[in-house]
């Protein structure tokens, strides 16, 4: 252990980080800049190609900052598994989705562990960032390690501790955003902190990895839960004749005791829509339902449908039905002003309004092109949509001039809020969640 954290302490240590997305790059890139000998080691070997170029390909981190750091060999890429061997830290940033069943699919963190395990350095700290349920680093992944003979807090010391990048936001990135950790015991604890505090202005220790583990549940639920709710209060409002978005600016307007959260046509990204399900799945292996994420995941998997109803009935209201119709899908991020376009409602919105027969195209600067099962789709501009019957705005990116693409539009369903300035103005034309 001394040997270890004398090598943290003097950042003589190589850290290796397992999966260089949008989690382990901005990662990778802060370990670097904290002076750290760095490799991040991915499977796909587009993204080493890139990498070894100094190149990009994740919005919040730019070439400009890439590329210093890989010309002068503080971060490298690699796609060789030895890589594992010689590190000192390993951290795990390897994706969990759910498999068809919406089960979660800890593969990728056990195709992780299987190439670490016979390779790992004696002494070693590896720490998993990737989301999972309460209790896996320790019933899973630990044991694994010690099947390969080795030992905890001897020869490796292992720690968890949840991710909170918010891709986007202007203010708090990885280094500032404060960082949850939990050990699989009080020395693996100390290692990763000393790791940790070279890079992360806050740490917040907690007692063990399943707790750890948990926090990034809670918060991943909570924001699930209560987007159902706002989206169940959408719902609502429409039936009573109500403007959602009023009721809940003026609810937001007491200083105590509400936090607004605002509806949409569903949830996207790599974590809201999955991450609750991670709990539920664990506690319904200790027979317990989780009954509000069962709700949350059923209204908010339910949104893409109500505004595919929304737009028909816009459209009816002019006379017209879906089938035939030429609809411009506006945003296919999942969410304002970043290019993410996984698990995002508007891909499932593009595919019921085709299922109905209309003629579906989208605008999106952040995706030049979108695979949507076989189909593959291009960015039209949207200085085009006044040749569509109706444009639905479901991401509120902030590169679109809204004044402009109401003007231009015969029909807008919009379910961001975005055109709220102009609704007056143009009673007739806009139709809002
Ligand atoms: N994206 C977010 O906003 C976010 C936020 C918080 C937490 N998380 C969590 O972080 C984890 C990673 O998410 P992400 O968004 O960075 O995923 P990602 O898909 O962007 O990146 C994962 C990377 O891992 C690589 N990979 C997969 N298996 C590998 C293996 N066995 N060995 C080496 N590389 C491998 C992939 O090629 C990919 O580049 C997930 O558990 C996610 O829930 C994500």
């Amino acid at each position: 252990m001394t040997t270890l954290l004398e090598r943290i302490r003097t950042r003589e240590a190589t850290v290796v980080v397992v999966g260089a997305g949008y989690v382990g790059l901005p990662l990778a890139v802060e370990v670097a800049k904290a002076g750290f000998q760095v490799i991040a080691y991915d499977k796909s070997v587009d993204k080493v190609q890139s990498l070894g170029r100094g190149v990009s390909y994740i919005n919040d981190v730019s070439s400009e900052t890439l590329a210093p750091l890989v010309s002068s060999g503080a971060l490298r890429a690699s796609g060789d598994p030895e890589v594992l061997g010689t590190a000192d830290v390993v951290i795990i940033c390897v994706p969990t989705p759910l498999n068809k069943t919406k089960d979660p699919d800890n593969s990728f963190i056990m195709d992780a562990a299987e190439m670490l395990a016979p390779r790992m350095k004696r002494p070693q700290l590896v720490v998993l960032e990737s989301t999972t349920f309460p209790g896996f680093t320790r019933e899973v992944l630990l044991p694994r390690f010690v099947q390969a003979g080795r030992k905890t807090d001897e020869d490796f010391f292992l720690a968890f501790s949840p991710e909170r990048v918010d891709p986007g936001n202007p203010k708090f990135f990885t280094h500032n955003t404060p960082k949850v950790l939990g050990g699989i015991s009080p020395k693996s604890l100390e290692v990763a902190q000393a790791m940790y505090g070279h890079f992360i202005e806050t740490i917040v220790p907690v007692s063990s990895t399943d707790s750890a583990e948990m926090v990034k549940l809670l918060e991943n639920t909570f924001r699930a839960v209560n987007i159902g709710l706002v989206n169940e209060v959408a719902i609502m409002c429409g039936r009573l004749g109500l403007d959602t978005w009023e009721v809940i600016q003026a609810a937001a307007s007491k200083p105590f005791g509400f936090m607004p959260f605002y509806p949409g046509p569903g949830l996207g990204g790599h974590c809201i829509p999955i991450d609750p399900l991670y709990l539920s799945w664990k506690l319904k292996t200790l027979k317990y339902h989780a009954r509000f994420i069962t709700l949350a995941d059923e209204i908010n998997s339910a949104m893409p449908e109500f505004v595919e109803v929304m737009v028909a009935d816009a459209l009816n209201a002019r006379r017209k039905s879906v089938r035939g119709s030429r609809i411009l899908i506006c945003g296919v991020a999942y969410k304002r002003d970043i290019d993410d376009v996984r698990e995002s409602p508007a891909l499932d919105i593009i595919q019921l309004l085709q299922r109905r027969g209309a003629e579906v195209a989208y605008s999106d600067l952040y995706a030049p092109s979108i695979r949507i099962g076989e189909l593959q789709l291009r960015h039209t501009p949207i200085e085009e949509a006044g040749k569509f019957d109706c444009v639905v705005i479901t991401t509120d990116h902030r590169n679109v001039d809204y004044a402009a693409l109401v003007e231009r539009a015969q029909l807008v369903v919009d379910t961001r809020n975005a055109t709220r300035a102009l609704r007056a103005q143009y009673p007739d034309k806009i139709v809002s969640l």
